[in-house]
């Protein structure tokens, strides 16, 4: 069986939903994201406890710090068994090499991609921290700097995905939230796209959160989910 594709961000502000609902989960039919408030507030051994269930796990802490720090972060994330983890590439190129490297040095090594631009920031945020670019530019500009320091891949809006195909070729990971099945409720996110248009436009793996962790049933939601990517990959082939 081909690894899932769904990714499911476990946005709880505490340990005991997160571990209530990745026991009604399938982890062959999902990774599992944890970004900084659950580790925050819950830490490394739920981490490692999602991991021991068979999930593989994206730590979405977005690692910005000096080279030395950032590596040294990056070999502890690995050490919990995690299965993708980021950083930001805005910390530059030899940041994003030194964690390339310490992780290289490891015998199995996570996936490590790079966050771009944040999509909470526009044009004139960008302004204020003295960046006169558009954010597609400099998403694009912060993209060829993340393959340039050999990570795997970028996470990006599902909206961004087909030019970020298109320049940074196939071998190149694209992780994608902002992700609404047809019909669901886009809650805050301004701009979404349907699973399948997001792996039409070239993603490779889609961060869904609300619309699984708050549905009336999230293992029916991840099952049709799955079926509906699965009938779309079957289609490719
Ligand atoms: O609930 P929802 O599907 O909107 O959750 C999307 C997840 O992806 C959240 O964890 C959110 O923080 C994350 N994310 C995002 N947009 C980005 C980067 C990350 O929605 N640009």
């Amino acid at each position: 069986m081909t690894e899932s594709r769904i990714i499911v961000a476990l946005d709880y502000p505490e340990a005991a939903p997160a571990l209530a609902l990745a026991e009604r989960l399938d982890p062959t039919l999902c990774g599992l994201k944890v970004g900084k408030e659950l580790f925050v507030a819950a830490g490394p051994q739920l981490v490692q406890g999602l991991v021991h269930r068979g999930y593989r796990v994206f730590l979405d802490l977005k690692f910005h710090d000096i080279p030395n720090t950032v590596a040294q972060a990056c070999k502890a994330a690995a050490r919990l068994g995690v299965w993708m983890l980021n950083v930001h590439a805005s910390g530059g190129l030899t940041m994003m090499r030194a964690a390339r490297e310490a992780l290289e040095a490891l015998n199995s090594r996570p996936r490590l991609i790079a966050v771009t631009v944040l999509t909470s920031l526009g044009r004139q945020d960008l302004a204020q921290i003295g960046l006169d670019i558009a954010p597609e530019e400099q998403v694009l500009r912060l993209a060829r700097l993340t393959r340039a320091a050999g990570l795997d891949g970028v996470v990006c809006s599902a909206r961004e995905a087909g030019i970020l195909r298109r320049e940074l070729g196939q071998d190149f990971l694209l992780v994608t939230p902002g992700i609404r099945p047809a019909g669901i409720s886009a809650d805050d996110q301004q701009r979404v796209l349907t699973p399948i248009q997001a792996l039409h436009a070239g993603a490779d793996y889609l961060v869904v959160g609300r619309p699984i962790t708050r549905a009336p049933d999230p293992v029916a939601a991840l099952q049709s989910l799955h079926d509906e990517i699965t009938t779309f990959s079957g289609e490719q082939t």
